[in-house]
């Protein structure tokens, strides 16, 4: 199982929970790191690039922490440039046919804010639709997103263990199973 994680972090030398889980996907082989805002500083993506370790790759991971219930601009961009018509979609636009998605990201909400009647209305499945949607169109197997809610409030420990438990979960041959 090859995996790429695309990281999408604006500010990451700051970052506290995505760069625990940065340190910790470095040191497996068998992941691809691909930090878009270090590898873009002027935001020009190179697509085929792109392109290319997507095709190379079984299982993509997009790792980010949340802003404004989405994801950083350059994920954005990355994805409105890279899957483009007649590769991800539309006529045999099928490179990532059958490939596995997963989100990995990261809230300074609570997770009981994440719910009907909490702060924030609505529960991270019903928010993160629109990547679900997409995944659907450029039909790639979108598995249960990888959550770190309350970093504003996290304790070390748990930090550090999440970025364990989140390794094993996107190394882990089925998740299903
Ligand atoms: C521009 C911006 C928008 C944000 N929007 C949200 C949001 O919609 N929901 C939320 O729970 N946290 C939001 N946050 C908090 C971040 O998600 C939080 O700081 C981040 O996940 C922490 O991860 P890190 O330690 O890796 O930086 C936002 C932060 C910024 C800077």
């Amino acid at each position: 199982m090859k995996v790429l994680v695309i990281v999408a972090h604006p500010t990451i030398e700051k970052s506290v929970v995505n760069r625990a889980w940065l340190e910790e996907i470095r040191k497996h082989p068998d992941i691809t790191v691909n930090e878009l805002y270090k590898e873009y500083p002027n935001e020009q993506i190179d697509i085929t690039r792109e392109q290319r370790l997507c095709e190379e790759h079984d299982r993509i991971v997009w790792q980010f922490p949340f802003y404004w219930y989405s994801s950083p601009p350059l994920l954005k961009k990355w994805q409105d440039e890279v899957l483009t018509h007649g590769w991800a979609y539309g006529t045999n636009g099928n490179k990532l046919h059958k490939k596995e998605l997963i989100l990995a990201v990261t809230t300074g909400s609570a997770k009981e804010r994440y719910q009907a009647g909490g702060r924030n209305q609505y529960s991270m499945s019903e928010l993160l639709k629109p990547f679900q949607a997409t995944s659907n169109l450029i039909g790639t197997k979108f598995l249960p997103a990888y959550l770190f809610n309350g970093t504003y409030t996290a304790l070390d420990e748990e930090i550090k263990e999440s970025a364990k438990e989140y390794v094993n979960y996107i190394l882990a041959r089925d998740i299903f199973e």
